[in-house]
């Protein structure tokens, strides 16, 4: 193993609050919290560190902390039904204080993003599989089917996407993440290993699968945004947001599609040409401008990952080795890498309002750490 994998693991522990609480960095204030969408990654790449106990308390703390918030779902639902509109704080928040509380300082924040409820169903599923913990399943009976009700709930309506911008629109990745939510918890019933509720899963899956081919999809690739229909108006793809990065996240690790499906192999092929640096890191989308737009480490290694899966093993291995460039001397994978920004203007602007890049950045730690494993399974298949 390398140095950075021991040092990432590490950090990811020293970043892991009493309560299981992962922080998204420990040196940049702005990311004080703990993320559900982070967190969610953060603990699959301890499930597949075999450190499993940190993936559990982790997955404890997200249960309590639904539950505390539990009965906003009454209230949306009252809402929908009668045509309510649902403000800003009626939802369930992204992100929570370490100790799993609303983030009330900042009030500005956009809170409805639904992704991070997706992925933290899939990554405990993964942790069952992965450890075993069939018991933990038990324990959290309540927030799972909180969690599946909000989202059949709510996984139509427009949200924050996962880069916490256009809140207007309905999004391709965090559309996969509730498929991924849903299939993996009907599975889970299946098995007995946990107790069904009322919403069919299963069909609802194939619901929002098809809602992302008929409407995510253009050109032969799929756009990472979706406008919502509006009276009779159909909801369409916004082509002029173009491709992101996270659609990645369709094939691996959601598996809404097969890589082999024509639309993804596009869809991958673009992000290959329009977002991947010859020798270099991976950015969000061409238009990012976020501290000017560097290539994001946590990217890097998802398409790695998705190379390991297709057997790619030596260009895994090649985004592997760039990831493993950028370390810091203190041993600290950042954000991103501010080398070859897209839009240079914009990085002094960022700076002087939130200071330095986020660094460690522990989702970033944590893609590395599940890129190694991925490769090294890949390698055992051969
Ligand atoms: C990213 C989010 C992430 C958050 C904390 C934001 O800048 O866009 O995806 O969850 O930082 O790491």
């Amino acid at each position: 193993m390398s140095p950075l994998y021991e040092r990432s693991i590490q950090i990811i522990k020293e970043g892991q609050s009493s309560t299981g609480a992962y922080i998204a960095s420990p040196n940049f204030p702005t990311y004080s919290y703990c993320w559900l969408r982070d967190g969610s990654f953060i603990a699959h790449a301890m499930d597949q560190a075999s450190e499993f106990d940190s993936a559990r308390v982790f997955f404890r703390w997200v249960g309590s902390t639904i539950q505390k918030y539990s009965k906003k779902i009454d209230e949306i639902e009252h809402r929908l039904d009668n045509g309510i509109p649902i403000g800003k704080d009626d939802v369930l928040h992204t992100r929570f204080t370490l100790d799993g509380k609303e983030v009330t300082e900042d009030d500005a924040w956009g809170n409805f993003q639904i992704d991070g409820y997706g992925t933290w169903l899939w990554a405990l599923a993964e942790h069952v599989r992965l450890s075993g913990d069939n018991v933990l399943l038990l324990e959290l009976v309540e927030p799972i089917h909180t969690t599946l009700r909000y989202l059949d709930l709510v996984w139509r309506l427009p949200n924050y996407d996962c880069w916490e911008e256009h809140p207007e629109y309905i999004h391709a990745y965090s559309l996969a993440t509730v498929f991924a939510a849903f299939n993996s918890m009907n599975s889970l019933m299946d098995q007995l290993l946990i107790p069904s509720n009322e919403i069919p899963l299963r069909k609802r899956a194939m619901e929002v699968r098809e809602f992302i081919l008929t409407h995510a999809v253009s050109d032969g690739y799929m756009c990472k945004h979706i406008k919502p229909s509006q009276q009779i108006k159909v909801s369409a793809p916004v082509i002029q947001s173009g491709v992101d990065s996270s659609m990645i996240g369709l094939v691996v690790p959601y598996q809404v599609f097969s890589p082999d499906d024509l639309v993804m192999q596009m869809t991958i092929a673009k992000i290959e040409r329009d977002l991947l640096r010859p020798g270099g890191g991976v950015y969000r989308y061409r238009a990012d401008v976020y501290y000017g737009g560097g290539e994001w480490i946590l990217l890097t290694a998802w398409l790695g990952w998705h190379y390991a899966r297709m057997g790619r093993i030596r260009e895994a291995q090649v985004l592997q080795n760039w990831i493993e460039r950028q370390m810091t001397s203190e041993g600290y994978l950042p954000e991103q890498v501010s080398e070859h920004l897209l839009a240079p203007d914009h990085y002094e602007a960022w700076l002087n309002k939130w200071g330095p890049i986020a660094s460690p950045l522990l989702w970033s730690h944590a893609m590395y750490v599940i890129l190694v494993n991925e490769i090294k399974k890949a390698k055992q298949n051969e």
